[in-house]
């Protein structure tokens, strides 16, 4: 090995700067948009406001979503150019070969390090080319209402550019068994291409479960804020800035270590710093553009984001989790909405009848939420009275029954807002805080489990 001076990080100072750039322009660009918006008919009715309720500017994540991209694009030459610099000043490969430094020129090349990192620009071009997939379908389905079943598939075919670079770099398959288990599996067990479904299945999960978590004024961004921080701040852990906090081997944070090659990562390795480093630009002006999107969609809302931003976002941490070969983390962080979509499934397949709109009901006396419910008019099948008896057992449906205490007359919708309002009605900005909340405390139990809990499953 051979050691460098403490890296700095002048990319990720530029990224602040378009992070401050995302939130200004949303701030100061969504009120000028939204007559345009509203004029092409993009505009929706704001459910829970009772007889006040007025039609706004839907599909917001728009402007947002090519904002951040636009941004992104333009962000990209920045991670780079420390190879434009290299050149210019007689250093890397180019630069020692310019001089005629044979010496030099041997060496960078054995180390092979300050050649231009082509993987990497292809994971950039291939995470904005998801992004710009997922913002279509979104925007598509805000204009057609696309069935949902029909939707399901669009983001697994936006991951494939994102795997097949995945794939071009080394493309890792096998995952490392917990200690407990390795008894059975052995150490690691190589998934092969059941890693590749299960990436492309996580595009579809992270689109779709924050965009059944919505309906209440705020959510959608308010959730994808706190995701987004989660991430940035996990990313953040990665950089060689904590001397001596989270990890052992301060010494090494500090130097960059490099690699002999081999697909194994040591921690404070050059490669793992990259990959979060890459994460958190992404992370960065995604934080901004939720910023400025919650200012205005925040209760009373002024707009709605629509689906163009959940696909935009939820796409968003799919391709970072995924680039960053950490979607097992990204999944500890989305604790809300799998919750949410679990109990979701019987009206999501069936089982139970599933409204247009399961969001909350208003009281207009006292300006409340209460939980919303499934109506039926006739007896319900068995199959969906099995189902909500079972729910109700668990305490995440309320039923209630028609005179005789015989059928099934109506249920509370399986969301995880229905539910809190089951226990506890409550005004709808107090909801949207309350489900951050729960967001926040996920993620903070997401890091337990991360780094305390994983540490003792799985060596290290
Ligand atoms: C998803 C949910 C649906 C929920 C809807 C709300 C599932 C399977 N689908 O459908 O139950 O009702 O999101 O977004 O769970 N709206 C408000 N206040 C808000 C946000 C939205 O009243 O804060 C209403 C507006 O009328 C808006 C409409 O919801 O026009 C947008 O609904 P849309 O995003 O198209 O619904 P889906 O994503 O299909
Ligand atoms: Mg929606």
């Amino acid at each position: 090995t051979r050691t460098l001076p403490a890296p700095t990080f002048p990319a990720l100072e530029a990224n602040v700067g378009f992070s401050i750039v995302a939130f200004l322009g949303m701030l100061y660009a969504v009120p000028w948009m939204g007559d345009a918006f509203v004029a092409k008919d993009l505009k929706g009715l704001d459910l829970l406001k009772g007889v006040h309720g007025t039609v706004i500017p839907e599909c917001m994540g728009l402007p947002g979503a090519a904002g951040y991209i636009g941004l992104m694009i333009m962000f990209i030459p920045f991670p780079f150019s420390k190879y434009f610099e290299d050149s210019l000043n007689g250093w890397g490969i180019e630069g020692a070969a310019k001089n005629g430094d044979l010496e030099s020129l041997r060496m960078e090349q054995a180390v092979g390090r300050r050649t231009f990192p082509h993987q990497e620009l292809a994971l950039f071009l291939s995470s904005i080319l998801s992004l710009l997939i997922a913002t279509l379908l979104g925007f598509l389905d805000d204009v057609f209402d696309i069935r949902w079943r029909h939707k399901l598939p669009i983001p697994i075919i936006a991951s494939i550019p994102l795997l097949m670079v995945y794939y071009a770099e080394g493309g890792l398959t096998t995952v490392v068994m917990p200690i407990g288990a390795r008894w059975l599996f052995g150490n690691t067990v190589n998934l092969g291409p059941l890693y590749y479904i299960y990436m492309s299945l996580l595009s579809t999960f992270s689109t779709n479960g924050i965009n059944i978590l919505a309906g209440v004024n705020g959510l959608e961004v308010g959730q994808a804020l706190v995701i987004a921080l989660s991430v940035a701040f996990n990313d953040a852990l990665y950089l060689p800035i904590w001397p001596r906090l989270a990890f052992g081997e301060p010494g090494a944070l500090n130097e960059l270590v490099l690699l002999e090659g081999g697909p194994v990562l040591r921690r404070g390795s050059e490669e793992l710093i990259q990959r979060h480093l890459l994460s958190l630009y992404f992370m960065g002006p995604l934080i901004g553009v939720c910023l400025g999107l919650l200012y205005h969609n925040w209760f009373p809302a002024r707009v709605f984001v629509g689906d163009t931003f959940c696909y935009f976002a939820g796409m968003a941490f799919a391709v970072v989790a995924i680039q960053g070969h950490f979607s097992k983390t990204l999944l500890l962080f989305f604790i809300p909405q799998i919750f949410n979509f679990v109990l979701s499934v019987p009206q999501l397949f069936g089982l139970v009848p599933c409204p247009r709109h399961r969001l909350p009901k208003l009281d207009p006396a006292t300006g409340l939420l209460q939980p919303s419910t499934v109506v039926f008019a006739s007896p319900p099948k068995r199959k969906t009275v099995v189902t909500l008896k079972l729910l109700a057992m668990l305490g995440l449906t309320k039923i209630t029954y028609d005179k005789d205490g015989k059928s099934i007359v109506s249920a509370t919708n399986l969301t995880l807002y229905t539910l809190i309002l089951v226990y506890k009605p409550m005004r709808e900005d107090k909801l949207t805080m309350t489900i951050m909340w729960l967001q926040f405390l996920g993620s903070v139990m997401a890091f337990f489990v991360r780094y305390g809990i994983a540490s003792l499953l799985y060596d290290g």
